[in-house]
């Protein structure tokens, strides 16, 4: 199984347009130790030849380029792709504004769940991918999906598992209360696994809280991509960004006794990857002390064009 990802960072991207805090400055200045990041988006595949997205990002056109694996074939016919299918796990805007680059003709199918399904179907923007060609596919909670696009069987499986999440900004509902209309199964983690070989990893690019069954499932994993959004809960608020906290957010934070780094190190996961990090995270410069203390506990920091095979 062959694992790339696509883009490193949360929505905005890094640097992200209009942001001048001190990473996206020192980013957009070529400053040595930060690198510039893509939004939020994998490519795995168990061939090389066919791949399936987990999360279709804005700057997917972008992406193409950067990984020709995953761009048309040159010896392929007039029009082609090696992109068969698309898993979705949320509606965010940074998980599935790249659909329509995916627009032009081309078969494939969109995996999500019913609600996220229903999003894309009432909003006539998204009839770009024309139902004839392009499949949209019930990802079912707590169950094996075999992901199968333009009639080729991907050879993979995916379970999809609900964890703590927000709905999707652009969905939020105020008088809803303090969750917005947050249903469960509106944030997916996903195991990926290759029953040829037994192989599995975990992509969970969006999580607001390990909580024990989160734990319970993850123990053991050879591989898990996890939301690294935040560093601490309040960085937005300081640093004049946004006045929203991680949690506001649905995003749990990277330190503090609730964190992932507190949070996975009794898990025994063999290799841990960020994914899904906002500009304002410290983690993203190369030399800050958080980099270090994260590094130290054993955490990988994603980057966009990372390989990583099972
Ligand atoms: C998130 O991960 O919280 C969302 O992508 C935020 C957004 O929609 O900008
Ligand atoms: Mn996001
Ligand atoms: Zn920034």
């Amino acid at each position: 199984m062959f694992i790339r990802i696509l883009g490193s960072s949360a929505g905005g991207g890094f640097p992200q347009w209009n942001c001048n805090c001190r990473n996206c400055a020192a980013a957009r200045a070529g400053k040595p130790g930060f690198r510039a990041r893509t939004q939020s988006s994998l490519g795995v595949s168990r061939d090389g030849a066919n791949w399936i997205l987990l999360n279709a990002s804005p700057d997917l056109g972008a992406q193409l380029v950067q990984n020709p694996a995953l761009a048309a074939r040159i010896e392929g016919a007039s029009r082609n792709s090696p992109i068969k299918a698309v898993v979705l796990t949320n509606g965010d805007v940074d998980h599935v504004a790249g659909l329509l680059t995916l627009r032009e003709a081309q078969a494939f199918s969109i995996y999500a769940s019913r609600r996220v399904l229903d999003v894309l179907a009432g909003n006539a923007l998204f009839d770009v991918l024309a139902a004839n060609l392009v499949g949209r596919e019930i990802l079912t909670i707590d169950a094996p999906t075999k992901i199968i696009g333009a009639g080729v069987d991907l050879g993979l499986v995916v379970e999809a598992f609900a964890v703590e999440g927000k709905i999707a900004l652009y969905l939020e509902d105020a008088a809803a209360g303090p969750n917005f209309g947050t249903q469960i199964g509106d944030t997916l983690g996903l195991r990926i696994s290759d029953p040829a070989t037994g192989e599995a990893f975990f992509y969970i690019p969006g999580c607001a809280k390990i909580d024990e069954k989160l734990a319970a499932r993850l123990a053991g994993a050879k591989l898990v991509f996890f939301d690294g959004t935040l560093w601490h809960d309040d960085e937005m608020i300081e640093q004049g960004l946004l006045g929203k906290t991680g949690a506001r957010m649905g995003h749990v934070n990277m330190s503090g006794p609730e964190g992932s780094i507190a949070s996975f190190a009794p898990l025994g996961v063999e290799r841990k990857v960020y994914i899904h990090i906002n500009n304002s995270n410290p983690v993203l410069n190369e030399f800050s002390p958080e980099r270090k203390a994260a590094e130290a506990a054993g955490w990988e920091i994603g980057y966009d064009g990372m390989e990583l095979s099972l």
